[in-house]
This record gives C-alpha cells, structure tokens and sequence, in this order.
C-alpha cells in the first residue's frame, strides 16, 4: 500500500513508519520542523519519502502538484501529528489538533483513502469509572485544551470518515521490555518535579489513576490495524493502571528520591506554598492537576481483538521499568556519593 503517515517524526509516527517499512509498504512521511526520523531506539528510520508541510495550512501547506499525488496516490493516511505538550495556547491545540484533522480529512476524502485517526484516550475529560471505546460525546468537562482539541477532532472525524478506525492511546512511555524513551516529556516531567522534591504536596487521591502504554505497544496496534482494518472501530491503546499509591510507593523504592504528600483537593492552597514551589507548581505540575484526581478505567474490550494488543497487568513493574531507564539516562535522581565523597562533604578528610 502507499501510506501517508503525518507526525512522522514524532515518538509514535516515526515508531509507527518504522513498522510500515519493515512490512513493505511505501511510506510517504509528512514532517514539520523535525526532519529526520528517528526510532524511539535512537536508531535512524530510513526508506520513507519525507515531505515538509504543515497540517494547520488548507492542503498541509503543500504545492499543488504534491498535494494531488498524494491525494491521488494514497491508500490509507495515518494521522499522527499533534501538539502533544502541555501549556500552550488554546489556538495552538485548535489550530495543529483540530483544523489540522479537518485538512487531513480533506485529503483522504479525496479519493476514499483509509483513514487511521491518532486520537487519546482523555478525550474522556474528566469522566470517572470505566470508559468505553464506544464513547465518545458525554457532554465531559475536559482537563486541559489538548483533551479538548483531540474531543473535537474525534467529532470531526466520526462526521467525515464513518469508515475511520480511531486509536486512542493513553499516556505514551518508554518501550515495554527495556523502558527506553528517545525523549522525555509530560509525565517523565511529573516524575523529575516529584523525585527531586521540587514540589513536595499535591492535591489528589492516593486511588487516582493514570494509565501508562509503551510506545511499541501503541505503534504495533496502528500497524496491526493497518494490514487488517476495523472500519469505524476506536480502539483503546492502553497498557496499564497505575494509581498514585503506585506512585508514591514506587519512588519510595530509590533512596535518593522524594515522595509527594496527598493533600485534599478541596484544602489545597498553591498560596501556602514557599515561593520556588509555587513556582514549579504554577508553570509546571499545576499543567497535570486533575491527573491526580481522575478515577478512569479504559475498557479495551475491542482492542483486544487485535494480537498486537497487550494489555499488561502489572502497573508499578512498568512504571519502575520507565523511572529505571530514566535513571539510567541520567533523567532522573543523582548518583549516591561514594563513601569519601559523603565523608568530604561532612568535613572529614
Ligand atoms: N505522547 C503521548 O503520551 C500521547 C498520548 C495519547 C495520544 N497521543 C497522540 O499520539 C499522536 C502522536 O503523538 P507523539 O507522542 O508521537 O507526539 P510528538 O512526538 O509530539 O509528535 C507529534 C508530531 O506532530 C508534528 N506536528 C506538530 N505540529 C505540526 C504541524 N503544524 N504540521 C505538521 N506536523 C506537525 C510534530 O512535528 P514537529 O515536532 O517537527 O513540529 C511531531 O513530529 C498524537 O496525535 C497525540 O495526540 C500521544
């Protein structure tokens, strides 16, 4: 076949084009300030022909005989590119998110190619309990603008493209065997705030939960799905629970790191912080807030029809997998001293 994957650079969409080689198709790759491609092992993607353009301009900010080749040529579109990072600006998130899905819809529209939409599985907002594949639109107040801008995408997409298959990922981390990541972002953020003791109280319940999916898991079900299609199905990429009690007892396990206090949300007060922690609390955890709060349980019921998808059953050993290899990479925590340096630094020589 003749994909077009759009984020292709980025952590999935180069994962994801890696596979697509690997399985003989021809890959078409559109790339935006990043132009190489790079597996999450560090290891160069090569054999897919990249395009620069730009989801958020009317036909990817292509040329017009570019924009008709793919249009003309293209099977099956993977839609990866988004604004992943927190903290941005609610144009940037409507902008890349949504209008760039409306673009991407265009162009598969074109001529009926299949559609794979990369949407997450927080377009449920701030619902709690177990959350179907099935659902999308539950009149759910969302955490931040990015849930918001993949929602209205999700409804743009089920409107134009009946046919499309919808992966919703929870949150992407590093690979299931090894942990390894090719960057740290989002909750690798939450953990470095946390473990250093940058902020030492949060608002939330020691039974809140975050679900936590290695990146070659999500990258293997998209590539499943692309050799045997589920026309109209979302499927929940996800991989495990793990509660903040997880959290905090996982941390718990390195000497050198801080484990966060739970405080009531209702009696949290940023105000009674000292002033370096409500810093790091305002421009940075505050972005994560209600993460600590939500009681979510993503059914994965059709997802589990696909081989590739694996559902793993033990929460802290992936998360002590993921905060391993951020130690390894000197991500996280700070060697212990060696017995002379720790004798110097308490003065004895
Ligand atoms: N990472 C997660 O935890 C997670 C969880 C759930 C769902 N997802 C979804 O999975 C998909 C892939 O995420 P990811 O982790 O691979 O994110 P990522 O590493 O941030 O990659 C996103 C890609 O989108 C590209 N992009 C951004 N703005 C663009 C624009 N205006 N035009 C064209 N391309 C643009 C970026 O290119 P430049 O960097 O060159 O601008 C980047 O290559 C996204 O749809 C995301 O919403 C991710």
């Amino acid at each position: 076949m003749k994909i077009l994957v759009t984020g292709a650079a980025g952590l999935v969409g180069a994962e994801v084009c890696a596979r697509l080689i690997k399985n003989n198709h021809q890959v078409y790759g559109l790339v935006h300030h990043v132009r190489t491609l790079t597996a999450n092992s560090g290891r160069p993607v090569t054999g897919v022909d990249l395009i620069p353009g730009d989801v958020t301009q009317p036909r990817l900010g292509l040329d017009d005989a570019t924009w008709r080749k793919l249009a003309d040529e293209v099977d099956l579109i993977v839609h990866s590119a988004a604004i992943t990072d927190f903290g941005r600006p609610r144009e940037l998130y409507q902008a890349v998110n949504t209008t760039g899905t409306a673009h991407v819809l265009e162009l598969a529209g074109f001529k009926n190619a299949r559609l794979i939409h990369v949407s997450t599985a927080y377009v449920c907002g701030e619902q709690d309990g177990r959350i179907l594949e099935t659902s999308l639109d539950a009149g759910q107040r969302f955490g931040n603008h990015y849930e918001e801008s993949k929602f209205q995408a999700e409804l743009l997409v089920r409107k134009a493209a009946t046919e499309a298959t919808v992966i919703r990922p929870s949150v992407v981390v590093g690979a299931a065997r090894t942990g390894v990541v090719r960057e740290f972002k989002n909750i690798y953020v939450v953990l470095k705030l946390l473990s250093e003791g940058r902020v030492t109280s949060i608002p939330g319940h020691f039974d809140a939960c975050v679900d936590l999916v290695p990146v070659d898991h999500v990258a293997a079900l998209i590539a499943d799905v692309v050799e045997k299609p589920a026309p109209g199905q979302t499927l929940h990429a996800v991989g495990s629970t793990v509660s903040m009690r997880h959290l905090s007892d996982v941390l718990a396990e390195y000497p050198s790191f801080r484990v966060p206090r739970y405080v009531a949300p209702a009696t949290f007060s940023a105000a009674s912080l000292g002033d370096l922690e409500r810093a790091y609390w305002e421009r940075m955890l505050s972005l994560y807030e209600s993460y600590f709060r939500r009681r979510q349980h993503f059914d994965d019921t059709l997802a589990a029809g696909f081989r590739s998808h694996k559902r793993l059953s033990n929460g802290p050993d992936q998360l002590r997998k993921i905060v391993d290899y951020a130690v390894r990479a000197g991500y996280l925590g700070s060697p212990l001293p060696g017995v002379a340096e720790a004798l110097a630094g308490v003065g004895v020589r």
